[in-house]
């Protein structure tokens, strides 16, 4: 076979080899932080049978409290990020707009989830991991490349993807797919999968239109795997513990 015909064999693709590559080690760090969160102490005491049911809500309450101190932050941060976009890219600010819009919400989800699951309504401050979660998006907001928060976001969406349909067989084991203090995993479990889809077509089409971009993206996704989701997942085990 030529090299020419190995060229006219090889399927046609839109995107470019950097952004085929680049979405390739974003999709196998997520799943190599998937692979952490299985070890952790949180997933392990939230997945063994000895944990009781009461247990498992009071994890998953104390992890719903956690999304609604860092969510409208990390949401706020997200919309200043992508506003610094090249202005003549009205097409990816429109679509990121949608996309961050149909988050916008999740913070007070989790929220009003975790007041459903007896958690206290008394405000207090954040605790450390999450108020870490937020000052990093807020830093990424004011001084990284604007693309980089595609890779700091696929992290959100594809790790959610991931963990969701696993909680949500946790749930239905120990018959309690029916609590309605859970909707927000249940609507997760579907909404995060399109998510995570758009995202792998987003970063395709923005590496391939601007080469160079994966950096950014790559170095996002670190800063925000350093303080999402062990840290903040672990102090919910700590607090769930403790009560
Ligand atoms: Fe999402």
């Amino acid at each position: 076979m030529t090299a020419h015909d190995i060229e006219f064999a090889r399927p046609k693709t839109r995107y470019s080899q950097e952004a085929l590559d680049t979405f390739a080690e974003l999709d196998r760090r997520v799943d190599a932080c998937f692979e952490r969160v299985k070890s952790s102490r949180p997933w392990l005491f939230f997945t063994d049978p000895k944990t009781s049911s009461q247990q498992v809500i009071a994890v998953v309450r104390e992890i719903f409290r956690a999304v609604s101190w860092y969510q409208v932050h990390t949401t706020e941060a997200g919309f200043h990020m992508f506003g610094r976009l090249p202005k003549h890219d009205v097409q990816l600010i429109r679509t990121l707009c949608s996309h961050k819009a149909e988050e916008a919400e999740h913070g007070i989800w989790a929220w009003e989830d975790y007041r459903r699951l007896g958690g206290d309504p008394k405000a207090v401050l954040p605790s450390p991991a999450t108020f870490a979660v937020s000052a990093v998006w807020w830093r990424m907001a004011q001084i990284e490349d604007p693309l980089g928060y595609l890779g700091a976001e696929y992290l959100f969406e594809q790790l959610t993807a991931l963990i969701a349909p696993v909680a949500m067989d946790v749930f239905a084991l120990r018959g309690l797919s029916g609590n309605s203090g859970l909707c927000f995993i249940a609507e997760h479990a579907v909404e995060d999968q399109k998510h995570a889809t758009f995202l792998k077509h987003t970063i395709l089409d923005v590496v391939t239109r601007y080469p160079g971009s994966s950096v950014a993206m790559l170095r996002c996704y670190e800063y925000f795997e350093y303080v999402y989701p062990l840290p903040v997942w672990d102090e919910a085990y700590e607090r769930a513990v403790r009560k």
